[in-house]
């Protein structure tokens, strides 16, 4: 498989970029001529805004296709033999498992028809909550074969979490292991599911697959064993499942994403011009090349994983390799050891990733044989110098470019990133916007700042076609975060800046969402979960550098009572508070117990100095006469933890 549409030289870039702009419709439905269609579309682009204002925006109208027949079925003639998927466990005495695109597409095929048997019609929503093992990959194909709606939740979010996202997708049908590896740990995922189904009368099906042994409740009438239900396809004969056919705009998968908000969003995409934006940016970011190895360590539970492990990947016939573990068990050379082994060409990883392998020092890398790298990608939070220095020295040996890509959830692929081998690369810079993306930098007044030189808020102007359609069940909501600030662009959240050559550098969030390691988590979802504690009366959370997060997660807390003849203790159970309502991921990284918060005449909250004081800036909290309690600052300051 050779990609017509793969940019090799900085013109053909700047072509590119200039046809995108002047003619996006010819632009995309040129691309779009590269993948397979039942039926052809009978309009590249719907874009307008509704008199409320609300966005509409369809690419591909009219076509019809199964996206699982561009990833596995248009392969097997030509690459039937080859491999998709190269699953490496957590463990490296286990052996690593190889699937052929055939054997992923029978196996696809199989576990479709088990979805069948247990009563997933198209439009369904399924929700899984699995790790890192082939299946999860293999169920969220079944899933897009047969129509239904895959809504996969991160391992590492807790049951309030899980049911929250099952009510909201009204899902029928929940996938889950027994339970998962990871690193010398072994998380029980069935027993978090058993709670969060209390909550959760929708769900008429719960299938179980085997991965830890661990022992697990088993339902009459709700759980089945996923290695069962095979069985009895396979008694049936395995019959064929032919692909469903979808509409070009028929969502294909719900991902629940973070906000300014204490409720996470359903995020939305749909099928054709998913498919063909991810695709069409798997193969021009990485410069990928057929028959490489490519290696990206996202969990399938963020939107990394869909695009850049599963359905950009498989659609563009590469090989993908899927990781269960963690980049430090059994020691923090797992990931060189992977790439020696596995002779990978292009690995994608985070900046937190880096830092944590980078403290452990080099004596993980030296005796590893890092030859087969080409191209270095990062992605998730913003990849600090010294990182990027480290992964470029010592990962890349000074040979490979690295692709800084900036994206989100709701933009469904890479927006603005270095095109490997094509366009340079400059620490700390995602550089230049990928054809198909107009990006505008807006001032305080909201208004798009022209000069090349600039620094605001990013949005776009445009629509691509991974643009996210809506919030599920709440399309305002949509329309209210991303479309409404600045009237007729999408928002970001993000600040950055452009330099004189038109390059960007993303600077962070400018709304109340973190990023620890690479995770998004709103302040607002923590405070709440901080407030379920007993004894919490208030509490405000902000962000504060981390040497190897990126951020961690300040929170000051107001409570009840007397609590200080055991502080730690009440610390402990807040975190366990935490962990319950959210997950383990969302636990701050310090806690600091105060008498009141600093609030405006009107009862607001001053967030900016709080996240001051968490960042150590003392001295630079700014103007506190206006504040409704001026000397609760001194207080805090004093208490810094
Ligand atoms: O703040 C930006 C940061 O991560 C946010 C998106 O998070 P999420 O939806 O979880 O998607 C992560 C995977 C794409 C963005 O708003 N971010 C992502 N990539 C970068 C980044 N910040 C700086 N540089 C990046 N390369």
């Amino acid at each position: 498989m050779s990609y017509p549409y793969q940019i090799s030289s900085m013109e053909a870039y700047q072509q590119a970029y200039k046809k995108s702009v002047d003619d996006p419709e010819g632009f995309w439905g040129s691309i779009a001529e590269n993948f397979q269609f039942r039926k052809k579309w009978d309009k590249v682009l719907e874009w307008r805004f509704a008199g409320d204002g609300a966005p509409v925006v369809k690419w591909f109208q009219g076509a019809k296709l199964n996206i699982t027949e561009n990833c596995l079925d248009r392969h097997l003639d030509t690459l039937g033999d080859k491999p998709a998927i190269i699953w490496e466990p957590n463990d490296p005495e286990e052996h690593y498992r190889m699937l052929t695109y055939r054997q992923l597409h029978q196996k696809v095929c199989t576990f479709a028809n088990v979805l069948k048997n247990n009563g997933v019609k198209k439009g369904d929503v399924v929700c899984l909550y699995m790790g890192m093992v082939p299946e999860l990959a293999i169920a969220v194909l079944a899933c897009a074969r047969i129509g239904a709606i895959h809504s996969v939740v991160f391992g590492g979010f807790s049951a309030q979490s899980i049911a929250d996202r099952i009510q909201d997708g009204k899902a029928k049908l929940v996938i889950t292991c027994d339970g998962a590896f990871r690193g010398n740990k072994t998380v029980q995922l069935k027993a978090v599911v058993d709670d969060a189904l209390v909550q959760c009368p929708t769900v008429e099906r719960v299938i179980v697959l085997t991965r830890t042994r661990t022992p697990v409740s088993m339902i009459k009438g709700r759980d089945v064993w996923w290695e069962d239900e095979i069985k009895k396809v396979e008694t049936m004969g395995n019959p064929p499942c032919p692909a469903e056919e979808m509409d070009a705009e028929d969502p294909l998968y719900i991902l629940y994403t973070s906000g300014s908000t204490g409720k996470p969003k359903g995020v939305v995409h749909t099928t054709a011009g998913y498919m063909i934006y991810c695709t069409y940016t798997f193969v021009n970011v990485f410069n990928y090349q057929p028959g490489e190895i490519y290696f990206c360590t996202a969990d399938l539970g963020w939107v990394t994983g869909h695009s850049y492990v599963v359905y950009g990947p498989l659609a563009a016939g590469a090989t993908s390799m899927m990781f269960e573990g963690i980049p430090t068990y059994p020691d923090a050379g797992r990931f060189w050891e992977i790439v020696d082994k596995h002779k990978v060409n292009i690995l994608y990883t985070a900046p937190t990733a880096i830092r944590s392998l980078m403290a452990h020092g080099l004596g993980f890398v030296k005796d590893k044989d890092l030859s087969s790298l080409r191209v270095l990608g990062s992605v998730g939070e913003p990849i600090n110098e010294e990182a990027w220095q480290w992964y470029f020295d010592n990962i890349g040996k000074k040979r490979c470019p690295i692709v800084d890509t900036w994206w989100q959830t709701e933009t469904a692929g890479v927006m603005i990133s270095v095109i490997a081998t094509v366009t340079k690369p400059i620490p700390s810079y995602a550089t230049l916007p990928l054809p198909g993306v107009q990006p505008a930098i807006m001032d305080e007044h909201g208004n798009e700042i022209k000069e090349t030189e600039a620094k605001g808020n990013l949005c776009m102007k445009f629509p691509w076609p991974g643009m996210l359609r809506t919030t599920w069940g709440d399309h305002e909501r949509c329309f209210k975060t991303y479309f409404s600030a600045y009237p007729g662009k999408y928002f970001s959240g993000d600040g950055c800046l452009r330099d004189k050559d038109g390059n960007y550098r993303i600077t962070g969030r400018v709304d109340d969402v973190l990023n620890v390691s690479g995770h998004r988590i709103g302040t607002a979802e923590v405070e709440n979960a901080i407030n379920m504690h007993a004894d919490v009366v208030e509490s405000a959370v902000v962000g504060y550098p981390h040497d190897i997060k990126g951020q961690g997660i300040y929170a000051f807390v107001i409570t009840e009572g007397d609590r200080h003849d055991n502080e730690d203790l009440t610390r402990k159970d807040i975190l366990e508070t935490v962990a319950r309502i959210i997950g383990p991921i969302a636990r701050p990284d310090k806690i600091q117990f105060v008498k009141g918060l600093p609030k405006t005449r009107s009862g607001k909250i001053m967030r900016r100095i709080l996240r001051k004081i968490a960042e150590g800036e003392m001295n630079n909290v700014g103007d506190v006469t206006t504040l409704l309690n001026p000397d609760i600052v001194e207080d805090i300051k004093r208490g810094k933890v």
